[in-house]
């Protein structure tokens, strides 16, 4: 039997058990910052962070509404770390309370483009919920409101994360080593 990438018996970074719990903190912590909103707007990146998205929002008391953005990089040697929006926001966020729900801040880049974008629509309150945070990589400063994890400077998938589109359904976050298999 081959043993590639597919096969291969990856060596866990953070556990199932690990970010359940930890997005159940997360979700009490945004709870009591918001005990009296009627809704909270929460706003996924594509494509990254939908597990944790779904997760999250179904930990949450309050009632909420759901969105997607979608970024693309484009940066150069000359211009790096620019950030176009590829899909906006449907929903109108003026006078909302919006909660931008992101997978990992690496450079900040596309956070600080987002951020700075949707402030113009007028949202009551605009936070950033991040479930990990590599802060040896960080270019722009961006405030995380919440945080799940920070971790290495390492390349991780799994609960979203990809390399070239796989791993992404693995339930647990992975170290993915040059080998292409998760250890
Ligand atoms: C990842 C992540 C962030 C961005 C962070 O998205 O979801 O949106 O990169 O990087 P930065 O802090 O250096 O700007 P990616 O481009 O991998 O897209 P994906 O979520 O669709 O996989």
């Amino acid at each position: 039997m081959s043993d590639g990438p597919k096969t291969s018996r990856p060596t866990v970074l953070l556990s199932e058990e690990q970010i359940r719990r930890r997005v159940c903190e997360l979700a009490a912590e945004i709870a009591g910052n918001h005990p009296e909103t009627d809704e909270l707007v929460c706003l996924g990146v594509l494509k990254g962070s939908v597990f944790f998205l779904v997760d999250l929002v179904r930990a949450l008391p309050m009632p909420v509404a759901i969105d997607f953005v979608q970024t693309s990089s484009y940066g150069s040697a000359s211009k790096p770390g620019e950030v176009s929006i590829k899909k906006d926001v449907d929903l109108s966020l003026a006078g909302r309370d919006v909660l931008v729900v992101e997978d990992v801040v690496d450079t900040g880049h596309t956070l600080a483009r987002l951020l700075g974008l949707l402030r113009l629509r007028e949202p009551r309150s605009l936070e950033l919920c991040a479930l990990l945070d590599k802060p040896d990589r960080r270019e722009v400063e961006v405030t995380i409101d919440y945080l799940g994890f920070s971790i290495p400077d390492r390349f991780v998938v799994g609960y979203g994360l990809d390399h070239a589109e796989a791993y992404r359904n693995l339930p647990y976050i992975a170290v993915l080593e040059p080998d292409g298999a998760p250890r």
